[in-house]
């Protein structure tokens, strides 16, 4: 999918690579940056994979975009992908958020991926920043007491606390707590400019058309999918809440701390807190029934009905999940 000439023609252009094309997040920053007038080079492991890219494809339409080759095992796999960049968006790593072996499946290989990527743009000697995209999950998970709680940048989610808790998805949280610090670190050793972006839970639409994590969770509420539910559950329960953001409004704060000169360190990105409990309620919700079934024939050949109100119904309804020990009393 790669072709040649593209750099030459677009000398002009600002150009940008975005490692892992073919993910959620990545294929929409890569179309908000070709509307940008940008030049983008992607990455992906298998540009042979029809399915995976072909959005990618489309994605060409709207502007210069090369697809590269690259994978986060392979020392040196990103230097092409780089090399001449003016920005780098480090958005490819591993998700593997139900392994049984996070040490190996999730923790080890984003360090080993990390480390390799910074190396290309180091190497690189064009990239003024790089842009990491990293997770609120780097900066909530800590102990705390009580309620109204309200984090930024200055917090660090705590590895002793995680590693002993060990909540559903710690290996994912342990990894990106030592992505963060590692690609800091080498920023910082090898001179390069560098600032993380912690996003939420990151809902809205992308180009690709399959997304494995945060849009399910979203939605499960409405499509009654009981792993991805449970999925909702479990963030709620291991951020202390579910704090969202909308994906273009992410993609457009990571072309802002790229863009803007004097942006440094990390960067909280959250649009607003919420609770399942609220999302249940929201308006993806239908507040009024769409369908509704009459019995005016019943009522108008004399029966009549007690109960006429969800209050009227949910009164009863607790008392006798009270004593069937459905309910705590
Ligand atoms: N979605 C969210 O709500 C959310 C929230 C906060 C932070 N994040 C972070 O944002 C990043 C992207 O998330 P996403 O939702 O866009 O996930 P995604 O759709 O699963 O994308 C992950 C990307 O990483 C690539 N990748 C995985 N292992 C790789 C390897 N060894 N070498 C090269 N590429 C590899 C995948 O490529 P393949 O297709 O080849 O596997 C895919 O392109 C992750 O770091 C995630 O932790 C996401």
């Amino acid at each position: 999918m790669t072709t040649g000439g593209v750099e030459e023609k677009n000398k002009k252009k600002k150009t940008a690579c975005v490692t892992g094309g073919n993910g959620y997040i990545a294929a929409a920053l890569i179309k908000v940056l070709l509307e940008k007038g940008y030049a983008v080079k992607t990455t992906v492991r298998n540009p042979d994979d029809r399915a995976k890219n072909s959005h990618l494809k489309v994605l060409q339409a709207l502007g210069p975009l090369e697809v590269y080759r690259a994978d986060l095992d392979a020392e040196g796999s990103f230097d092409d992908a780089v090399a001449g960049c003016d920005y780098a968006f480090l958005i490819a790593a591993p998700v593997n958020l139900t392994s049984d072996n996070p040490e190996k499946d999730q923790i080890e290989p984003s360090l080993r991926g990390i480390l390799n990527v910074m190396m290309s743009c180091v190497k690189s000697g064009t990239v003024r920043r790089v842009v990491l995209t990293s997770s609120a999950g780097v900066v909530c998970i800590r102990p705390l007491e009580g309620d109204s709680h309200v984090l930024d940048e200055e917090s660090w989610s705590n590895l002793d606390y995680v590693t002993a808790e060990k909540p559903p998805i710690w290996g994912y949280v342990v990894s990106k707590v030592l992505v963060e610090k590692e690609a800091l670190r080498s920023a910082q050793e090898n001179d390069i400019s560098m600032v993380s972006l912690c996003p939420v839970l990151i809902v809205g639409a992308s180009p690709v058309s399959k997304v494995y994590t945060s849009v399910p969770a979203a939605l499960s509420l409405l499509s009654g999918d009981e792993a991805a539910f449970e999925m909702l559950k479990c963030i709620e329960k291991t951020y202390g809440g579910v704090q969202v953001v909308d994906l273009d409004d992410l993609c457009r704060a990571q072309l802002f701390v790229a863009e803007t000169e004097t942006a440094s360190g990390r960067y909280v990105c959250c649009g607003f807190n919420t609770t399942v409990v609220e999302m249940a309620r929201s308006g993806h919700l239908l507040e009024k029934p769409r369908v509704c079934l009459s019995s005016t024939k019943l009522v108008r050949e004399g029966f009549e009905f007690k109960v006429k109100t969800l209050d009227d119904t949910y009164d009863g309804l607790i008392k006798y999940g009270k004593t069937l020990g459905i309910l705590p009393w």
